[in-house]
């Protein structure tokens, strides 16, 4: 990675840092955003404190103006961005019957335009210099549902298939478009539905073969393998690093 910029969205802590670290330590000059001032001066101290030089950018991923002007700032300080992974998201759990439609509007807005809009901009930059890499954040709920996630799920159905559209446009510019689908993570995302006795923490270790929560660090092998020239010939995928849920339909408990 070593002459490569990187700039991965709302890598402020959890998986974002975890990904963004792997690309670090890895040689590339990582570049960060967040929407939060503090948890982007918080990260540049944890970034330090693990050896990492990190430039962080505070903008919304979801203004379009703000994204040009942010990455121009960032072409003009650093060079073309040769990585993006669109991490920044947010999950919203309500039942469908009682989802303000805002909600609605505002979760499909983050999870699946903002990516839209960011690698929009970025490849330009990447078609100019004759190539890039970008990975977009997906999530099991690509595939499957769960109770009161209506607008994630939409959001990250619709982000696999915005991941194969911008890999047929563009790989004729050597631009790779891929995703990471990540399982059930132990972040802050997740801390509601984890800890303090939630059910839904045994339902989950139950369900995977791993029988484990995720560790951030476990994406960090899909990330550098889709980041480097080692998946040049891979476009329009989704990689899942879910400790095999998606394969199989689980195991009755008594079993
Ligand atoms: N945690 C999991 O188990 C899990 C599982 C599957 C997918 N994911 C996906 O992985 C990604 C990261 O997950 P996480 O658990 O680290 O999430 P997180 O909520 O802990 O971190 C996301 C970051 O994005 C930032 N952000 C939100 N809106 C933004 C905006 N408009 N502009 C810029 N930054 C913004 C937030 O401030 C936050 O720091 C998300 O896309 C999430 O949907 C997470």
């Amino acid at each position: 990675m070593s002459g490569k910029n990187a700039l991965v969205t709302g890598a402020t802590h959890g998986l974002g840092m975890a990904m963004a670290s792997a690309l670090a330590k890895s040689g590339a000059n990582l570049l960060f955003n967040d929407i939060d001032q503090q948890k982007i001066d918080q990260a540049t101290k944890d970034y330090a404190a693990n050896g990492i030089t990190a430039h962080g950018y505070l903008f919304d991923v979801t203004d379009q103006k703000a994204v040009d002007e942010n990455i121009s700032a960032i072409e003009n300080t650093f060079g073309p961005i040769h990585i993006l992974i669109n991490n920044a998201g947010i999950i919203m759990r309500v039942p469908a019957l009682e989802m303000d439609p805002q909600d609605f509007r505002k979760v499909i807005d983050i999870d699946l335009v903002s990516p839209f809009i960011m690698s929009q901009r970025v490849a330009k930059t990447m078609k100019e210099i004759g190539g890039g890499k970008i990975i977009n954040i997906c999530s099991m709920m690509s595939e499957l549902d769960r109770d009161s996630v209506s607008a994630y799920a939409a959001a990250k159905g619709g982000l696999k298939m915005l991941t194969r559209n911008l890999a047929t446009e563009w790989a004729k510019y050597n631009i790779n478009v891929n995703g990471i689908g990540p399982g059930y993570f132990a972040t802050a995302q997740t801390a509601p539905i984890r800890i303090g006795g939630h059910p839904f923490n045994e339902f989950i270790i139950n369900r995977t073969p791993a029988g484990r929560w995720g560790d951030p660090e476990d994406l960090q092998g899909a990330t550098i393998f889709l980041a480097s020239k080692a998946s040049d010939f891979v476009n329009g995928q989704v990689i899942y690093v879910d400790g095999g849920i998606l394969a199989t339909i689980g195991k009755p408990s008594n079993e």
